[in-house]
């Protein structure tokens, strides 16, 4: 976008986030479906339009680390660190909330989960903005995550709301969260930050969600999800008789005789492309959507994650 239209889209979602209404914002993970966190009634519209329970908590997005204080308290010096080493980026970092924040942004937690997206245009919207934006993806609940503009527009038809268009995400899958609110850190969720790259912060890192943890929707069991019925075969599986009713989501080429996609068998540009696949192939109608076994790798736990997320949730609901 040339520099004149570009400051005019965002000084246009600035407007639009100050009069309480929903705005689709590019991060560098997947579009999120952005409200002003401090005003009830706007967050409340997301929840609306997501049909996402009210107890499943937002992400606040801000602009930088200086603004940590403002939404968190008790903040740790080790988010701090985190937060010069990663940030922006895909890491979410999950923290005591500040007595002032809304229960509604926080689903009654009183913890807030907190980031700062590496997207040149979000980050302008945001520093020009001033407050938190509060963001989940931008998609119908337990649907698979928005990465472009076209995508939002696919999930919400006419009800979509004004998008600040940054083209396709880069990392594709959701950002890593580690909650820093408790005795232990611990990773809440997997994403394109690996365990092995927190570590050195974190020596104590815990994996998985303690019995304290909240319910949260990108780790309940079936989220992701095409509503193609899916399975995952391995790759010798393919070697019969293709399956013309079925479509297959391949690693590197697409197996004689089937029809269906292929994405790089690197887990980092198979996150890119993760999504985007799986809606194209939600749209050509298969009986079943076919899924080449993955590596098991460290390199790929947040990819598999949304996967068999994907597979628990498949052909569900209409
Ligand atoms: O990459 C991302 O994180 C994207 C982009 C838009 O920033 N956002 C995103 O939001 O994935 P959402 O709402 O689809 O997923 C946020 C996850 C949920 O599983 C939510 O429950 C969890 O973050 N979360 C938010 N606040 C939390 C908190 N206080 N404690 C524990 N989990 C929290
Ligand atoms: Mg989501």
């Amino acid at each position: 976008m040339p520099e004149n239209l570009e400051q005019h889209a965002i000084d246009d979602g600035v407007a639009t986030l100050r009069r309480g209404e929903l705005l689709a914002i590019p991060t560098e993970t997947v579009y999120g479906l952005a409200a002003d966190a401090g005003n009830d009634a706007a967050v409340g519209k997301i929840f609306r339009l997501k049909g996402r329970p009210a107890d499943h908590p937002l992400i606040v997005h801000i602009a930088d680390a200086s603004k940590l204080t403002d939404w968190a308290i008790d903040v740790p010096d080790i988010a701090y660190r985190l937060a010069a080493q990663f940030w922006p980026g895909p890491l979410t970092m999950v923290l005591k909330k500040h007595p002032r924040v809304s229960e509604v942004v926080t689903g009654g937690q009183d913890t807030i989960g907190l980031r700062c997206p590496n997207n040149p245009l979000t980050l302008d919207l945001l520093r020009a903005f001033g407050g938190g934006v509060a963001a989940p993806s931008a998609n119908r609940f337990g649907r698979i995550s928005p990465t472009s503009a076209e995508h939002v527009r696919a999930e919400f038809g006419q009800n979509t709301p004004a998008i600040l268009d940054g083209g396709p995400c880069a990392v594709g899958i959701e950002s890593t969260i580690v909650d820093l609110s408790g005795d232990q850190p611990r990773i809440l969720r997997e994403g394109h930050i690996r365990r092995a790259q927190l570590l050195p912060y974190l020596p104590a890192l815990q994996s998985g969600e303690s019995s304290a943890s909240p319910r949260v929707s990108g780790s309940l069991e079936a989220h992701y999800a095409p509503r193609t019925p899916m399975q995952m075969r391995p790759r010798q599986a393919f070697a019969e008789t293709a399956e013309p009713d079925c479509a297959v989501l391949a690693l590197d080429t697409v197996p004689d005789g089937w029809r269906g996609i292929c994405l790089p068998s690197n887990a980092d540009d198979y996150a890119r492309g993760l999504y985007a696949g799986l809606r194209h192939l939600d749209t050509l109608k298969a009986r079943m959507i076919v899924i080449e076994q993955t590596p098991e790798s460290a390199d790929w736990l947040a990819v598999n994650d949304r996967i068999n997320r994907a597979l628990a949730g498949a052909g569900d609901t209409p």
